[in-house]
């Protein structure tokens, strides 16, 4: 097969693109979210987490940057990584997030769960059957905490289609439509109640296609696979998805559709989002899932 645009081989054939259209129109998905006017002169931390996404979404950016294709200065971006303490795999993706920051000459922050905490996921996950759950509440606070006591206006994460298919299906499934209605690929900073705004620039790219843009381009990333995912719910669901949604323009057209219908969506009362009695970060309970969390495992 042959690339629809220069006749070259097709490396990819659900698009048929060469490497080298592959990979400019994957930097032109990065470059339509980020040249939103919203992010000029802003500082972005981007969550990297040493596998593909994030690895792929850094990559991009700092190339788009270089070429001048996209206005701002990379002086205004780092990157955060989260040491989570999984033995036999937190090393490996903390090795690939500092090979890819050092290659770009990006500033990598770590965050140390443990240190800080006394707390690692391989702790908790002796005493809880929900560990793949309560490391994302504990990473996604840690993101947020960090971006917001260092003074940045966005958090971007490597978060792809395929994410957010399994993030539709699973709310929808379980009725929580509120969590539905405030996500998306751009979600605003809120400073009162100490809220980092994020940004998914993968949002319409596909897990398979970060895959492919790291191989032809040769960005490190780490290949292991978390010892907690095996028997997880979300690998079992997006395993399940493409027997619906079989192409990317169906999937792509299914979360168009559901984002025109969030509107319709029962949001949560805006006073319902309170201080947590420990840390002052946002909850809907007296104390945030982060801080019972770490209290339960202490
Ligand atoms: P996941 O929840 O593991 O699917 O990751 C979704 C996104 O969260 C990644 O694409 C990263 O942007 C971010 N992320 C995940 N793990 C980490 C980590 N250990 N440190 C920093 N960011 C992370
Ligand atoms: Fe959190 Fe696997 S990365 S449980
Ligand atoms: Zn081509
Ligand atoms: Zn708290």
């Amino acid at each position: 097969m042959r690339c629809r645009l220069c006749g070259k081989k097709a490396i990819y054939k659900e698009l048929r693109f060469c490497e080298e259209h592959f990979t400019s129109y994957f930097d032109k998905k990065v470059k339509k979210v980020l040249s939103n006017p919203l992010f000029k002169d802003k500082k972005l931390l981007v969550a990297l987490s040493g596998g593909k996404d994030s690895s792929a979404l850094l990559f991009s950016l700092a190339k788009l940057v270089e070429n001048e294709e996209i206005d701002f200065s990379l002086k205004k971006v780092e990157a955060l990584y989260i040491e989570l303490g999984i033995s036999g795999y937190s090393e490996s993706n903390l090795k690939a997030s500092k090979e890819l920051c050092n290659s770009l000459s990006i500033n990598l922050n770590v965050v140390n769960l443990s240190d800080e905490n006394g707390v690692s996921v391989d702790s908790v996950s002796k005493k809880s059957r929900k560990v793949c759950s309560e490391c994302g509440v504990l990473k996604r606070y840690l993101i947020n905490r960090f971006a917001f006591e260092s003074g940045f206006d966005f958090v971007l994460t490597g978060h792809n289609i395929d994410d957010e298919l399994f993030f539709a299906f699973h709310n929808l499934i379980n009725g929580n439509l509120n969590y539905l209605a405030r996500s998306g690929k751009i979600t605003p900073t809120d400073n009162e109640k100490k809220l980092v705004g994020r940004v998914k620039p993968l949002y319409y790219v596909s897990e398979k296609e970060t895959a492919i843009y790291c191989l032809i381009n040769n960005v490190p990333f780490s290949r292991e696979k978390c010892p907690y995912s095996k028997n997880n719910a979300q690998i079992e669901m997006k395993s399940k998805i493409p027997l619906l949604l079989d192409s990317k323009s169906k999937k792509i057209s299914f979360l168009k559709h559901l984002n025109k219908l969030k509107k319709y969506f029962p949001l949560e009362e805006e006073n319902s989002v309170e201080k947590c009695e420990r840390c002052g970060f946002p909850t809907t309970t007296k104390i945030c899932k982060f801080c019972r969390i770490i209290e339960k495992n202490k």
